[in-house]
């Protein structure tokens, strides 16, 4: 009901009671219950927020103790790895050693169709030592990235691009562009190098050699994904706002504005039973000694060590649609002289 005070609720009952006469009286009252309703609303509104907290701690508790686990898996493989890598450099030492000295006997033969054998077979076990070098390399840069605490080299992150980018285009064949969208206008001098020296908005606080290794570990796995197809790669660096979603490498929720950078290709695309397994160290999809699996968790490593967090966007449903790794950077105003 309608009144001067505001609305208000109003309850009845009535019962009928017949009378001698044949006539029916009815006795009835009616009660004003706003009060009781509105209590029962704020205790309904009380036990709906508290069922809600329950939940978002429950959620919160089950982040963390993902990240708990996800981080003692991490420390324990990063252990395992690194002293399998350790003995194994110390043996490979021992094998390219000899392999030196056949060297300096394959030089010493007289009959050439002997030397020949020799320093090719010699040659042979110079590239495989090689090979197996970069990947004890690669394992041992896994293991040390929360380890080492080396000095922090930070530059302009446009800069930095545009050093990745210039040291990648003879890795990539002609059947791959670069793209390069940026928001942020710093002026190149004719060698790339940043000669405005204020502040910008879209900078990150990263190492720049980690940074390079970052975009170098998804640039190559953009060029891998399109496989003899030509395609684009594309680099952007972006101010997003109102994020809000979850981390696929850490499971932390993200909530605010961040820096982007992103690295996107026009490639097969991931298929998303994979996608929860990408940053696992060593899971690859491609044939045996062309991948380590050591890229993405080496690339996931080094962007959360600067408080950063990685989504990733990809489709095998639509054509050319492609994978974009977007890297989320808490933002920061630097100014450099
Ligand atoms: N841009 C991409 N498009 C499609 N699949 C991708 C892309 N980037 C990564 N992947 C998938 O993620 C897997 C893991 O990548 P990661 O870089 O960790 O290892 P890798 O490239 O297989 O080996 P490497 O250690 O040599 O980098 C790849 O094997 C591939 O299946
Ligand atoms: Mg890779």
């Amino acid at each position: 009901m309608s009144t001067k005070k505001g609305l208000r609720w109003l309850s009845g009952t009535a019962s009928p009671e017949r009378l001698d006469d044949g006539s029916t009286i009815w006795h009835g009252f009616i009660s004003d219950i706003t009060t009781l309703k509105e209590t029962l609303a704020f205790q309904n509104a009380e036990k709906e927020r508290q069922a809600n907290e329950l939940i978002q701690s429950y959620e919160r508790n089950m982040v963390l103790s993902r990240q708990v686990n996800h981080m003692q898996k991490l420390e324990s493989i990063g252990r395992l790895t690194s002293g399998i890598a350790h003995d194994f450099n110390n043996i490979l030492a021992c094998m390219t050693g000899y392999n030196e000295m056949n060297q300096d006997v394959a030089n010493d033969i007289t009959n050439a169709a002997l030397k020949a054998e020799l320093e090719h077979n010699t040659e042979q076990i110079h590239l495989a030592g090689k090979r197996a070098m970069d990947l004890i390399n690669k394992m041992l840069t896994y293991c040390r990235q929360e380890i080492v605490e080396k000095e922090i080299n930070i530059k302009p992150t446009q800069e930095i691009i545009h050093e990745v980018l210039n040291m990648l285009r003879p890795a990539l064949t002609n059947r791959i562009k670069i793209e390069y969208l940026n928001l942020c206008h710093i002026n190149y001098d004719d060698c790339g190098t940043c000669v405005k020296q204020d502040s910008c908005e879209t900078d990150i606080e990263i190492d720049a050699i980690d940074l390079h290794q970052i975009l170098t570990n998804l640039a190559v796995n953009a060029r891998d994904a399109m496989k003899e197809h030509s395609g684009t790669i594309t680099f952007a660096l972006n101010t997003v706002t109102n994020i809000k979603t979850i981390c696929l490498a850490c499971s932390e929720i993200l909530d605010g504005d961040f820096v982007e950078l992103s690295v996107g290709d026009n490639g097969a695309g991931i298929e998303s039973k994979i996608t929860h397994r990408l940053f696992d160290p060593f899971f690859t999809t491609k044939p045996q000694g062309e991948g380590t699996g050591l890229g993405l968790s080496t690339v996931s490593g080094l962007v959360h060590k600067s408080g950063g967090h990685i989504l990733v966007d990809s489709s095998q449903n639509e054509l050319n649609h492609g994978t974009t790794f977007r890297l989320l950077f808490p933002p920061i105003l630097t100014e450099y002289r």
